[in-house]
């Protein structure tokens, strides 16, 4: 597969108005994206667990237009029209234009909501874009009379190309969009262990995985619910001529290796030291890149001690992953949710802004939802 492949032959179909709603999850990695080049391309491979409650719903109304001069659109968010939003969707639009020949014939109202609360930190690109992507290839759908598959692509490739090119479109919004349109793991980034990886789109875990990582739990615990304050695209950047980044990519590649047999094995001490070590090496990229900085507040660091400090007395599995920001995810298996619950509202609790956390667990992806007009 090729950029090329995306392309998409002309559209046959000649539509005035309509309108599509995808629902689609945020997701976290266990081997973590960090570092990009051109064109969204990851400098490593990447794997997640996708979630199930942590959604963002899109509904995309559109009417063909007079010009077909620039891109117009508007933008909500719980009914309030954000204009914050655009120069990101823009941007995406400008990416995306030469595989979606249809976006400036019209114009475009994109309405979105999030299940979990705004500003809680929670990042809402992964599942903002997937949405949105999808959205855009329900229309190029319905452009081409129900089958959105070029000429270049194989008969057997056709049932997974809408999946693909929508992760592929997520993809060049935010990179780790890509990895939010299906479940339970999802891959991004060629990587030799997996069949059919690639740099432009997530793909499926195509491996066995063993029943302790079934209805895996996560619970997000709210520690800061502020602006980050330097970006993800920043923080990618500056992997740029970091002085450990071809060590770090090099690892990210080792540990998909191991957690592919990990995940097979169900070898949960295994996957606890690889998970732990791949959050904080992330915030190690931070602190060692010029200029540096830090995404962790206190309460993070006193969090991961606790739950150390829990593991060694009780034997749980509990383990915590972050992402670019000072939340935590506290993963376990579900034969622990009910005990590591009591841990998290009776010890962690007091370390979240007010008290807050969301319980979360693996899904299966992104779904299409019937729209009434
Ligand atoms: C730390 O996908 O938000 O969450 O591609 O610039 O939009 P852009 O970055 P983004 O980066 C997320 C990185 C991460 C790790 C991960 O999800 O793999």
């Amino acid at each position: 597969m090729t950029e090329n492949n995306f392309i998409p032959k002309p559209y046959t179909n000649a539509i005035e108005k309509g309108a599509f709603t995808w629902s689609s999850p945020s997701n976290i990695a266990l081997v973590k994206y960090w570092g990009k080049k051109k064109n969204q391309i990851p400098e490593n491979p990447s794997i997640s667990f996708t979630l199930n409650n942590c959604k963002t719903t899109t509904t995309l109304s559109f009417s063909k237009k007079a010009d077909k001069d620039a891109f117009s659109f508007d933008v909500y968010l719980d009914g309030e029209k954000k204009e914050s939003f655009k120069s990101k969707i823009e941007t995406f639009f400008n990416r995306v234009e030469v595989y979606l020949p249809f976006l400036k014939a019209y114009h475009f109202k994109i309405e979105t909501s999030n299940t979990f609360p705004h500003s809680s930190g929670i990042a809402s690109s992964a599942s903002g874009m997937s949405a949105l992507a999808l959205c855009l290839m329900s229309v190029e759908e319905a452009l081409t009379g129900g089958s959105v598959i070029p000429r270049a692509v194989e008969e057997s490739q056709a049932e997974t190309y809408f999946i693909q090119k929508a992760s592929f479109l997520a993809r060049l919004g935010s990179g780790s969009a890509c990895r939010s349109l299906e479940g339970d793991l999802v891959v991004w980034g060629q990587h030799e262990s997996i069949e059919g990886s690639s740099d432009l789109f997530g793909v499926k875990f195509p491996h066995q995985v063993h029943k302790a990582f079934k209805n895996y739990q996560d619970t997000i615990l709210l520690v800061d619910k502020g602006e980050k304050v330097v970006s993800s695209t920043v923080g990618h950047n500056l992997m740029h001529g970091h002085p450990f980044a071809q060590e770090r990519f090099k690892q990210a590649d080792k540990n998909l290796k191991t957690i592919t047999e990990i995940l097979k094995s169900g070898d949960l001490d295994a996957f606890i030291a690889l998970v732990e070590s791949e959050a904080l090496t992330l915030h190690a990229m931070m602190m060692t890149s010029m200029p540096y900085f830090i995404l962790m507040k206190p309460n993070t660091l006193e969090i991961i001690n606790k739950i150390w400090s829990f593991r060694a007395e009780t034997g749980s599995k509990v383990c915590f992953t972050l992402d670019a920001g000072a939340n935590v995810h506290v993963l376990y298996p579900q034969n622990e949710a009910e005990t590591v619950r009591t841990f998290i509202e009776t010890e962690l609790a007091d370390y979240c802004q007010n008290r807050q956390f969301i319980h979360d667990a693996v899904g299966f992806g992104a779904c299409q939802l019937i729209n009434n007009n």
